[in-house]
């Protein structure tokens, strides 16, 4: 085992079983891991820092050695003031790899002490993206088995809040809500 803390940054939004399955690896080989949610990565997330914090935090209980964060800024700054010796990233496919070259090497020139390290999931889930699963869930598709339970009983109440008051009082006829794109698609083409 490494001593040491290493950091996970991403955006998480959401968290999928790809992530879950880095986080697993990543736990079992450092002293500590932290899983750090990059704040303002995008202008429009699909979950607010608080939610995706609230979701890993579920779903990593059950791991001693991992705590999540959040931060903003230059990661190479957040991991000096974590004292981390380590930063972990994905691979799923070559398409990941000219990226997470390019960030590993201009993190190493902005601070040449902290290592980065790759790891590989478990194939099952070499394609899978938190970008895969919000299409997915906003074209009102199954995202079952790419993402956690606890993910996908967001996602649903995210997308269709009558969802949720429906396990609350017996709801005979729920409207059904437009999907954002159909707003989207409506308010354009309107004269
Ligand atoms: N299924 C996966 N298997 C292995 N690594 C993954 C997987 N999904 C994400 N990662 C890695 O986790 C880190 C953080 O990724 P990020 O939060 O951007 O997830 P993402 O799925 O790529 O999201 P988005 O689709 O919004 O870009 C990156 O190093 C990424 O390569
Ligand atoms: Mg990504």
């Amino acid at each position: 085992m490494n001593k040491g803390i290493a950091i996970y940054p991403g955006s998480f939004d959401p968290p999928t079983n790809g992530h879950l399955d880095l986080i697993e690896r990543g736990a079992k080989i450092f002293e500590e891991l932290v899983v750090a949610i990059l704040r303002n990565s995008e202008k429009s997330p699909m979950f607010s820092v608080a939610e995706r914090m609230e979701m890993l935090r579920t779903l990593t209980g059950h791991l001693k050695n991992v705590r999540i964060d959040m931060f903003g800024g230059l990661m190479v700054e957040y991991a000096k003031s974590m004292e981390a010796v380590c930063v972990l990233r994905g691979i799923r496919a070559v398409s990941d790899y000219e990226y997470e070259l390019q960030m590993a090497l201009l993190n190493r020139k902005l601070e040449p002490t902290l290592e980065t390290v790759f790891m590989m999931p478990a194939d099952k889930y070499s394609y899978v993206s938190s970008r895969l699963v919000r299409e997915v869930a906003e074209a009102g598709g199954p995202v079952r088995g790419l993402v956690p339970e606890v993910v996908e009983q967001k996602l649903r109440e995210k997308l269709d809040p009558a969802y949720k008051l429906q396990g609350v009082h017996e709801i005979t006829e729920v409207p059904r809500q437009v999907p954002r794109k159909e707003v989207a698609r409506r308010r354009k083409t309107k004269p």
